[in-house]
């Protein structure tokens, strides 16, 4: 059977006689176990792709269904229903006189002011639906889409029941939106293990895109190969969709590790982190260095540093950028500077409801992120976020407006 759709098949030309996806090939979206393409012509050709190419995500899945459901086809199995998560037909070109981007609000509001008007119910509540629809964003390396709100889970390390029971209902909630981030690390005490425990009694892990980090302390590759042994117990999986170098330690040192795992399919896509603004050098000199499909760095309102080093690399490279601490995190939280500010009526205009909505929507509005990851351990705040990953974004001079406003704030 031979595999057409999806940004990886695509490149990987698969001679193998392959049969399918298996969850332990996912590294390369062929069960045929073959690597035929180089890392360097894979990544120029990932990159050359953009976001607007026709990927769809690949998951691994049971029959044709499934595969078209997960935006990968199967020949000589017609598809059913077009992935909505795809755009057809690359970016849509445009007509010079609209390239200015106030006329083409301009016009873009008119349109759909006019378009509202003459719809009849039945396509306004389409018009809704599509609103309402979480935003997808590409891994560039991959093609693979992930949605713009993912989870942070570092207060996830719990032991009892009762600690548990809040975690459930978030993971429950989160798996609504297919291939959501969820983010954890071995030095999150526990939180692996409650991850892997919850997942698996909830029978969920295909719906998630699982994160986690490893450390090669003085270049110690065999205590950075145990630590992911580990992980993969722990989460209960035989494939990790990311693995990435927590805070660099060993980055050097353990990346090629990471890049033969990749290679082999256990770990699907490789990046490094770090929430240290004192870090960013490095982190753009190792994006430069190595072919990552990931950066997770720390940005927020209250700190912009990343916009200058490690964007501009991510950028240059087609490395995807996904956020930590992107609330403030927990001590730096950027809500004790607005709990008495009411939230502005301008801020509807970037979709935001809340003062979260408003904070989260200021990342993703930046060209170089692909997805935030705010912490929570309530469902209440992740439906608050989730809001965020939904509806309009704001446009430079929006995100201009919220940064004026927050730093006249009185710290
Ligand atoms: N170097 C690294 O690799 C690194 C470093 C730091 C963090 N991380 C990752 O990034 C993730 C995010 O960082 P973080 O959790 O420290 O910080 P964060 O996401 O900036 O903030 C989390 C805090 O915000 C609260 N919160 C979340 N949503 C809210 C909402 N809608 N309204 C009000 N409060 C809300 C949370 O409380 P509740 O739990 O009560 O909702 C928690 O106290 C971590 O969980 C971790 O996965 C990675």
């Amino acid at each position: 059977m031979q595999h057409v759709g999806g940004g990886v098949h695509r490149q990987h030309r698969c001679s193998a006689g392959v049969s399918g996806q298996s969850r332990s090939a996912r590294g390369h979206g062929c069960s045929c176990g073959a690597t035929s393409v180089s890392e360097t012509r894979h990544r120029r050709a990932a990159i050359a792709r953009s976001v607007y190419q026709d990927t769809g995500v690949r998951r691994p899945g049971v029959g044709a269904v499934a595969a078209q459901s997960r935006g990968s086809r199967v020949v000589g199995t017609p598809p059913r229903w077009k992935n909505p998560w795809r755009l057809p037909h690359g970016p849509p070109r445009m007509n010079a006189s609209i390239r200015d981007p106030q006329r083409r609000r301009l016009l873009q509001g008119l349109a759909m002011s006019t378009v509202a008007l003459a719809l009849p119910t039945w396509a306004r509540a389409a018009t809704k639906a599509a609103d309402d629809a979480p935003i997808l964003r590409a891994i560039p390396s991959s093609g693979e889409r992930i949605p713009v709100v993912g989870l942070g889970t570092n207060a996830y390390g719990v032991q009892t029941a009762e600690e548990k029971a809040p975690l459930r209902e978030v993971l429950q909630r989160l798996a609504q939106v297919p291939n959501s981030v969820i983010d954890t690390a071995p030095s999150y005490r526990n939180s692996e293990a409650v991850l892997g425990e919850l997942i698996d009694e909830l029978g969920l892990r295909e719906r998630f895109f699982i994160a986690t980090k490893v450390t090669a302390p003085g270049g110690d590759v065999a205590a950075g190969i145990a630590q992911m042994e580990a992980s993969f117990r722990h989460l209960r999986t035989d494939t990790i969709d990311l693995m990435m170098v927590h805070n660099l330690n060993g980055a050097e040192a353990i990346l090629p590790t990471l890049l033969e795992w990749k290679q082999a399919g256990r770990l699907r896509h490789i990046g490094i982190t770090t929430s240290n603004n004192e870090q960013h050098a490095e982190t753009a000199a190792l994006i430069r260095a190595h072919p990552l499909d990931v950066v997770q760095v720390n940005y927020s309102l209250g700190n912009r540093a990343a916009e200058d080093i490690v964007f501009p690399a991510a950028q240059e490279r087609g490395t995807a950028v996904v956020l930590n601490v992107p609330l403030g995190g927990r001590r730096g939280s950027l809500f004790g500077r607005v709990k008495d500010v009411p939230l502005p009526d301008w801020a509807a205009e970037s979709g935001a409801s809340s003062w979260a909505q408003l904070f989260l929507k200021y990342n993703l509005g930046h060209p170089a992120v692909t997805a935030v990851l705010p912490g929570t351990t309530r469902v209440s705040n992740l439906e608050d976020n989730l809001g965020a990953g939904r509806g309009a974004l704001p446009d430079a001079a929006q995100r201009r407006r919220i940064e004026a406003f927050w730093d006249a704030l009185p710290e």
